[in-house]
């Protein structure tokens, strides 16, 4: 069986071109598999998988749950909120408690930034990062890109615009190393305050103007503004927001060229999508949670197979 470089999935900018291409071939077998009347296979019978989430989630605990589960792994499930967190417990300690019932792998969501990290450095576990505060979501761009080859065909030479409030989200960072190692241009694009000031670095090009962005590229890739990460106001309202950001079929219809609309989840419809761009040919927001599936259980099978 080919192998991942990687003990561990704790964000693009550890794994190799080929770790992704690796990753694509794989979940192309499973995503057959998840055509087929029976889902199951017995991949991982006897791996305990713990999904350890310290921050909300609807599409990523479900698809890796639901990827373990079609692996035939044992799956136990801990939210933060209804745990010992609330008494004071440590993220070792409850990480380890959790190890000493014999726990093969984690997935770990967590509010600060390299969190995962810190538990791969003293936990034997395989430790795959569910979306670590704003640094990064690596599973999210794995199936964004996986999206865009399906759809397009190929990532080398592409367009992808990402556009949004980059200053809080993961899954931009993420993306922009996933689609460069794969070959693609990326953009940045969002009101100044909302883009951070070391992206350019990443060899990302910057622009504010939504018309320019969504004229130059193959792809948007469109974010959430994410209110709950700010701790200040960057925009006068919501409403201005989209009315010069907000992206509508309208707009979509008038480029006079095929766009792929894409978007992480959760959409906040009337904000950076209206319900008519969302729910539009264009879109393909729906593929990219079917693809979150079998691009986990992908990650879950490479990772189990690898060294330690
Ligand atoms: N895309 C994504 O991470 O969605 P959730 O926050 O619902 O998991």
């Amino acid at each position: 069986m080919s192998k991942l470089s990687q003990k561990h999935l704790l964000g693009i900018k550890d794994i190799t071109p080929q770790d992704i291409q690796l990753i694509f071939e794989t979940a192309d077998t499973f995503k057959d598999v998840l055509n087929r009347p029976i889902k199951k296979v017995p991949s991982l019978r006897d791996i305990t998988i713990a999904n350890i989430f310290f921050e909300n989630s609807t599409r990523t605990r479900l698809s890796f749950e639901l990827a373990e589960k079609r692996l035939s792994a044992d799956v136990v499930n801990f939210s933060a909120s209804s745990s010992s967190v609330k008494k004071g417990e440590t993220l070792l300690d409850t990480v380890n408690n959790i190890l000493a019932m014999k726990v093969d792998m984690v997935v770990m969501r967590h509010a600060s930034p390299g969190a995962p990290h810190l538990l791969a450095r003293h936990i034997q576990a395989n430790i795959i990062n569910a979306g670590d505060g704003t640094h990064e979501h690596p599973t999210q761009a794995l199936l964004d890109a996986y999206s865009i080859r399906e759809k397009l065909g190929s990532i080398a030479g592409k367009k992808v615009a990402i556009i949004g409030d980059i200053l809080h989200s993961r899954v931009a960072l993420s993306n922009i190393f996933a689609l460069q190692k794969l070959g693609a241009s990326v953009m940045v694009c969002g009101p100044p305050t909302l883009l951070p000031k070391f992206i350019a670095q990443t060899g990302v090009k910057v622009e504010t103007d939504i018309q320019k962005a969504l004229a130059w590229c193959d792809v948007a890739n469109v974010l959430r503004i994410q209110l709950e990460r700010q701790q200040i106001k960057y925009f006068p309202s919501l409403r201005e927001y989209a009315l010069y950001y907000g992206i509508t079929k309208k707009i979509l219809d008038s480029l006079k060229k095929p766009i792929v609309l894409m978007h992480p989840g959760p959409i906040n419809r009337g904000v950076e999508l209206s319900s008519d761009a969302a729910d539009s040919k264009h879109a393909i927001i729906l593929d990219q949670v079917e693809n979150g599936v079998a691009i986990r259980m992908a990650v879950l099978y490479l990772l189990a197979g690898s060294a330690n």
